[in-house]
């Protein structure tokens, strides 16, 4: 079992150059399923809303975040506008990646979106969304709370999410995002 300090001290080097995505996705792969080890207090789940714990800030300007799912809770259509990578520490998620379909009418206006994947990810699993197509979802599978690990290539304070307005177009809408916790382990 390795401790998170070594895990994401293993990460650090990884999240620089244009590669980053891909070799933090290939270490999260290779590390995740021997087994991380992860305090308590970054596994409760929040009664309200997902938890989003901060982990580490690397020297590269990338973050790492835990998030706890409890039953029933997911994410809204949003888009993160960097990289990130996201692995399954425990439990099971459901990520579905939507394709934009045109253009908006109007700058600004709605947009619309067409679901185009859905992935059913167990513990180990890891994907990386890379922008400019990374609008997706993300849903806790099961009555149990759900644990998953995400590398960012930056600070990840706000999202642009989307709210269905009828007939595939969405309203797009800047939303800041907050840490449950902020007290980092590395950074
Ligand atoms: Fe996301």
């Amino acid at each position: 079992m390795m401790t998170i300090e070594r895990f994401l001290q293993e990460i650090g080097p990884l999240t620089l150059g244009a590669e980053a995505p891909l070799r933090v996705r290939d270490y999260f792969q290779a590390a995740i399923p021997q087994g991380v080890d992860l305090p308590g207090r970054f596994t409760e789940p929040d009664g309200t809303q997902y938890a989003r714990h901060l982990l580490a800030r690397f020297s590269s300007g990338a973050t790492a975040i835990v998030m706890v799912w409890g039953k029933g809770q997911g994410t809204p259509i949003h888009d993160h506008g960097m990289w990130c990578v996201e692995g399954v520490f425990r439990g099971k998620i459901e990520v579905v990646r939507y394709d934009l379909v045109g253009e908006a009418d109007v700058q600004g206006g709605p947009v619309r979106l067409r679901a185009a994947e859905t992935i059913h990810a167990s513990v180990g699993e890891a994907g990386a969304l890379i922008p400019p197509s990374d609008y997706h979802t993300i849903q806790n599978m099961l009555a149990t709370p759900s644990v998953t690990v995400h590398i960012y290539g930056g600070e990840m304070d706000r999202a642009k999410i989307f709210i269905p307005e009828g007939g595939g177009r969405y309203r797009m809408e800047e939303q800041p995002l907050q840490y449950t916790t902020s007290a980092p382990l590395l950074g």
